[in-house]
C-alpha cells in the first residue's frame, strides 16, 4: 500500500468520508499505525509534554523535532506523515519558514508540514506551497500561543468565533490541504467544516468535523492527566506499570532468566 496523499484527503471530503490521525513521535508507534490503518500521523510539538518532559510545547525546538520525525517516516510507510513546526521557527519571515520547511523535507522525510496561526502567517504557507511543500494549519486554541490566550481554554465563543471563521477561509485561500481546530465550541468547527472545500481536523472541536485527531498517549491511556477532549480506549500505563512490576518481582525473586530465555 502506497502512503496517504493530500489529494486522497480531498477525495475523501468530497465522498463525506471521516478520517483519523495521531500524534506519533518514534519508530515503533509508527509502525503499530501502520498495522492499524491510521492515514495521517503528525509528528507534533505536543512531543514537548508528552515525550520530551517539557511543561508544555513552547520550548521544542526544530532540531529536537528532526530527529523524532525522520523515525516516524522510517517506521511508517503508508501514513502521510505532517511536522509541527515548532514555536520560532516561522515567525519571522517566509524565509525563516521556508528554511525549516526545506530542513523537514530533506533531513526528516516528511510529506507535509503545520503551522499553528491565521491571516498573520499567510505569506509564509503562501512561500511554503510554492516551494512544493504541502500544509495543514491550525486555529482555535493554538499551545504555542498559550500565555496570550490566557490559558488552555476554550476559543471562538462569541464574537471571536467571526476570527475563526476568517482565518480559516484566508488558510484555504492561501492554499493550506487542512486545518486542525482545536478547542471550539461544536457549532463553530462544524459550520467552519461544512463553509469549507477542505477537511478540517477537530480536537476538542465535537464531532461535526471531517477529520479527528488525538495525542496519542491520550487515546491510549499513558498520559497523566489526559484533557477532558480526549477518550483513553486502552489503559496501558497501569498495563506497562504492571509488567515493569512483574518482571521486577521475577528479578528479584530469581525465576527471571529462566530456562527459555538463557544460552547453554
Ligand atoms: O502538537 C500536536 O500534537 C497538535 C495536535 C494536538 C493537533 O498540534
Amino acid at each position: 500500500m502506497s502512503r496517504t496523499t493530500i489529494s486522497d484527503l480531498a477525495a475523501k471530503k468530497k465522498r463525506g468520508e471521516k478520517w483519523a490521525m495521531l500524534t506519533c513521535y518514534e519508530q515503533m508507534t509508527a509502525s503499530v499505525f501502520e498495522d492499524a490503518g491510521i492515514p495521517v500521523l503528525l509528528v507534533g510539538d505536543s512531543a514537548g509534554n508528552n515525550f520530551l518532559g517539557e511543561e508544555n510545547t513552547i520550548p521544542v525546538t526544530v532540531d529536537e523535532l528532526i530527529p523524532l520525525a525522520r523515525a516516524v517516516v522510517r517506521g511508517n510507510s503508508t501514513a502521510l506523515v505532517v511536522a509541527d513546526f515548532p514555536f520560532g521557527s516561522y515567525e519571522t519571515s517566509s524565509a525563516q519558514a521556508l528554511e525549516t520547511g526545506v530542513r523537514f523535507f530533506k533531513e526528516a522525510k516528511v510529506q507535509a508540514v503545520k503551522l499553528e496561526g491565521g491571516k498573520r502567517i499567510v505569506p509564509q504557507i503562501q512561500a511554503l506551497i510554492a516551494a512544493g511543500i504541502p500544509v495543514m494549519g491550525h486555529l482555535g486554541l493554538t499551545p504555542q500561543s498559550v500565555h496570550a490566550l490566557g490559558g488552555f481554554k476554550v476559543q471562538g465563543r462569541g464574537d471571536d468565533a467571526e476570527r475563526i471563521k476568517e482565518d480559516a477561509q484566508a488558510l484555504q485561500a492561501a492554499g493550506v490541504f487542512g486545518i486542525v481546530l482545536e478547542l471550539v465550541p461544536a457549532e463553530l468547527a462544524t459550520e467552519i467544516a461544512q463553509e469549507l472545500e477542505i477537511p478540517i481536523i477537530g480536537i476538542g472541536a465535537g464531532s461535526g468535523t471531517d477529520a479527528q485527531v488525538l495525542v496519542w498517549t491520550d487515546l491510549m491511556g499513558l498520559t497523566k492527566s489526559a484533557p477532558k477532549f480526549a477518550r483513553a480506549y486502552v489503559d496501558l500505563r497501569s498495563a506497562m506499570k504492571s509488567a515493569a512490576q512483574s518482571w521486577q518481582g521475577d528479578v528479584e525473586n530469581g525465576t527471571f532468566p529462566g530456562e527459555a530465555e538463557t544460552f547453554h
